[in-house]
């Protein structure tokens, strides 16, 4: 079954862009997939947990090996894992945050890039384990990145690129809308939009 996983990371909540544009991206994946399911994941209700000493032993750890600490300290992190191997394409809302993603999006990122389950080393060179995966990051800032020299500043979508493409997924989409003044706002968020609309009837044409 087809299978969208959206995620959202901002801050705030009806205030926020890259949750109106991840919902509009969730509307229309629904419309174009009436019989798929829609998994939604918001960062700012999940203790997603820091990547501290006990983490990073438990997800180093053989599964037959845990302890019953270390498999409750697990639970959540195991969850968005099968949330993510489960879903074919992901939304993420992500804003931008001193430059690059918002701490809680760090913090998802860390809980699900793991050995063996979405990367290797075998061979002795990193394989990414996630194939075939759709990405499209929706993303707001109150800059403009799309020139230099505001484009260096950009660590967000340069991030992105290389940590989901380090765990195989390549075929990543950014739309964006940016503003600090409200007429701004509101028009990249109507090209953001529009983008998306877009980006669906290329997939249906
Ligand atoms: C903690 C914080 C840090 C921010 N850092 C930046 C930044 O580095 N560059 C920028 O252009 N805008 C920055 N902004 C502005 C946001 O990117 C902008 O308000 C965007 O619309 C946030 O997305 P949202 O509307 O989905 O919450 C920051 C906002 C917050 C709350």
């Amino acid at each position: 079954m087809a299978t969208l996983l959206q995620i959202d990371s901002s801050g705030l909540s009806e205030a926020s862009i890259t949750r109106r544009l991840s919902a509009h991206y969730a509307e229309k994946w629904k419309e174009a997939h009436p019989n798929g399911k829609i998994t939604y994941r918001n960062l700012t209700e999940t203790n997603v947990p820091f990547a501290t000493e006990a983490l990073i032993f438990a997800m180093n750890t053989p599964p037959d090996k845990l302890t019953a600490a270390q498999k409750l300290l697990l639970s959540l992190p195991d969850e968005l894992m099968k949330e993510l191997l489960e879903a074919d394409t992901y939304v993420i809302g992500a804003p931008m945050y001193n430059f690059s993603i918002p701490a809680i999006l760090k913090a998802y990122i860390d809980a699900i890039v793991r050995p063996g389950l979405t990367f290797s080393f075998e061979g002795g060179r990193p394989q990414g384990l996630l194939k075939n995966k759709k990405l499209i990051v929706l993303t707001a800032s109150g800059g403009d990145y799309s020139e230099q020299p505001m484009k260096s500043m950009d660590f967000l979508e340069p991030y992105l690129r290389g940590v989901f493409g380090f765990i195989g997924i390549t075929d990543i989409t950014f739309v964006k809308a940016h503003g600090n003044d409200p007429e701004t706002k509101a028009t990249t968020e109507a090209s953001a939009k529009a983008a998306i609309d877009q980006l669906f009837q290329a997939v249906t044409a």
